[in-house]
């Protein structure tokens, strides 16, 4: 890291957590993520959602495909990685070859029906146990999306109740398992991941470092602030703020960049997810430099991931201006018109291109 007051030099980082899409949509967003982050850690909840080594090398070759069909990127050098969409019947053996062949790094938990695309998810984690055992036993992490689905528990709730009722108990009946809790938006979650062994770790959004539960109520119905998990109440911004800038290795970048098109968000049954893959960067600077803590940004964006992961650090280095940039009111591109998150507002830091 080399630091001045208005720059900011680090490794390049990676995304940990990522929704790429497919066909246009991917053509779309994939260059906003392959231009600030070296690798991404891509969603598989495709329609039909991305459940076999089969299917992932496939989705990888679209990806790579969409990169290449993008002039500003053929010299890119952005590696996607493949993750693997937990069902009720996942075979144990294709996922174990996928994950010793190199095609998946990691696979993801969705409790069936949490959210988009999650209706093939997990109806009951006792149904999975054996592949789980599987993944411990091989060092193939497992990501999870954490939260219960239960009508009778409060949308707010639902991360605090999956800790107890689920992750908790995983945990504890297979403690060798690499667990990442994906966009922990609670202190619940904070206090889990801080008390936990160092095979549980956590990514953290952009938007809920940002923003509370309020943000979607401002002055009306704010569907460009809605994703799931839910923005939650004040004090849970405050300890992610805390733990995303405390130095601590268990926390890394992952945006869960969720794309879809103005019209699906403004709707009366708008679609969860934000897009913050164009200024994800600007957007975690300009948290940390708030927090006074700049000097903890690479570690978190750039070395506890690839280190949780057990992957090489990046050798490529990025600079951060201490400069306003601009977000746009709307981002359309090939046709595709999309709202990012942060529209219409100043961020404090860019990127030296
Ligand atoms: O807000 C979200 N959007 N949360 C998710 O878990 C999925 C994502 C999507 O795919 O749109
Ligand atoms: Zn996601």
């Amino acid at each position: 890291m080399n630091q001045s007051p208005d720059t900011l030099t680090i490794r390049q980082p990676d995304d940990w957590h990522v929704h790429l899409r497919d066909g246009d949509m991917l053509q779309s967003v994939a260059a906003f993520t392959a231009r600030q982050f070296a690798r991404a850690i891509v969603m598989p909840n495709l329609s039909p959602p991305v459940s076999t080594t089969a299917a992932a090398k496939a989705y990888h070759e679209r990806i790579l495909v969409a990169l290449k069909q993008d002039l500003n990127l053929q010299n890119s050098n952005f590696t996607p990685l493949m993750t693997c969409y937990l069902t009720d019947t996942t075979d144990a053996d294709d996922i174990a070859h996928g994950f010793e062949s190199g095609v998946f790094t990691a696979a993801k938990l969705y409790p069936a029906n949490a959210t988009t695309n999650s209706a093939h998810g997990v109806s009951n984690i006792a149904n999975i146990m054996p592949v789980l055992e599987r993944m411990a036993d091989i060092g193939m992490p497992l990501l999870v999306h954490g939260e219960v689905t239960d009508n009778d528990v409060d949308i707010f709730d639902r991360e605090a109740v999956f800790i107890e009722h689920i992750l908790s108990k995983l945990v504890d009946t297979l403690p060798e398992l690499k667990v990442v809790f994906e966009h922990i938006t609670t202190a619940d979650a904070v206090d889990f991941v801080n008390a936990s062994g160092p095979n549980i770790g956590a990514t953290i959004t952009p938007q809920h470092l940002h923003i509370n539960r309020n943000a979607m109520f401002q002055g009306g119905i704010r569907p460009h602030a809605y994703c799931l998990p839910v923005a939650k109440r004040e004090q849970h911004r405050l300890a992610l703020r805390k733990a995303a800038t405390s130095g601590s290795a268990k926390y890394f970048l992952g945006t869960d960049s969720a794309p879809h098109e103005i019209h699906a968000k403004e709707s009366a049954c708008g679609c969860a997810g934000i897009f913050n893959a164009p200024f994800a960067l600007e957007s975690y600077a300009t948290v940390f430099d708030e927090e006074d803590a700049l000097d903890k940004l690479e570690a978190f964006a750039s070395e506890n991931g690839p280190n949780f992961y057990g992957l090489p650090l990046n050798e490529g280095k990025v600079t951060l201006l201490r400069s306003a940039i601009a977000v746009p009111q709307l981002i359309e591109v090939g046709g595709t018109k999309i709202v990012p998150f942060h529209a219409g507002q100043k961020l404090n830091w860019q990127i030296v291109e």
